[in-house]
């Protein structure tokens, strides 16, 4: 039996192993493909910065055109694709519509995985069909049935949340949800998104830092959101302001809005958040808020 041969759900299966390696096939991880760049949704930029503007810096994806989404993520301008992930063997078709997967008498950690879905140009794309599955809190996958299976279409807004609990740990992975995710018309992204601070992620061949949750604890449960940019047209992109936003050098103690511009060190800089500049905060240094360019 091949690692990607469907079975029944046996927590001592290494199901999900990486292929070994070899050509890219449909059952292997493409690296570095083109489908989307997903991001780590991100909070205010305080917090980010307290824990590191890099951690936001890798996992947000640029913008194609210099325009940006308030606050984060931002789009990606296809140099650094966001990969898509192998499907693995327990995938199943016609999963029930639902944004739950759990009942009040479910065993596990509750988990709220919310956001949203946006086109290459950054604009929110609705009726996106997302199609999640998931081991239970025991690591297990419901083959039988449509356990912790469910699909649902994303909003006008482009926004998506999905109830859970956070799955458990099986032998050869970290720990994952499995998503597929289809804008009508447009071709299906499977993908695989993962939890920080896990010990398995420095050891899973198939993580990957780009596909990380911005996870959080909520009250005896966990909060998680994630965006996800397809390689899709979504439409008219957003309007730039009638007239430039303010510009010029960077300062201390200025406040700044996403889409400023300023000058540092002779680079020109756009903004990515709003924020109240402080010595320190100076373009070079934090990419959560500052990108190259104008
Ligand atoms: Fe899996």
């Amino acid at each position: 039996m091949t690692p990607d041969t469907p079975r029944t759900p046996d927590t001592s299966l290494t199901s999900d192993t990486p292929a070994p390696a070899g050509p890219p096939g449909p059952d292997r991880p493409l690296s570095r493909k083109t489908l989307l760049r997903a991001a780590v949704a991100a909070g205010a930029a305080a917090p980010l910065l307290a824990t590191g503007g890099a951690a936001l810096a890798h996992a947000a994806a640029r913008p194609a055109d210099g325009r940006t989404l308030p606050p984060t993520p931002y789009c990606d301008d296809g140099d650094d694709p966001t990969p898509d992930q192998m499907e693995g063997p327990y995938f199943k078709p016609n999963s029930p519509r639902r944004t739950s997967l759990v009942t009040s008498g479910t065993p596990g950690t509750p988990l709220t995985v919310s956001g949203r879905v946006l086109g290459r140009n950054c604009v929110p794309l609705p009726a996106v069909l997302l199609d999640f599955w998931q081991a239970d809190h025991a690591g297990a996958y419901d083959m039988a049935g449509y356990a912790f299976r469910g699909h649902q279409f994303t909003d006008a807004a482009g926004a998506f949340t999905l109830r859970t609990v956070v799955p458990g740990l099986y032998p050869g992975r970290t720990r994952h949800l499995h998503v597929k995710a289809q804008a009508p018309g447009e071709p299906v992204l499977t993908t695989q998104l993962y939890f920080p601070g896990e010990p398995r992620n420095a050891t899973d061949a198939l993580f990957d830092p780009a596909l990380l949750m911005d996870v959080r604890d909520a009250g005896g449960g966990r909060d998680a959101r994630f965006e996800f940019v397809l390689d899709v047209d979504g439409g008219p992109g957003p309007t730039d302001p009638p007239t430039d936003p303010p510009g010029g050098g960077w300062a201390a103690g200025r406040s700044y809005a996403a889409g400023d511009r300023v000058t540092y060190g002779g680079r020109d800089y756009r903004c990515l958040q709003g924020h109240t500049a402080a010595p320190g905060w100076e373009p070079p240094n934090v990419p959560a808020l500052w990108r190259p360019g104008t």
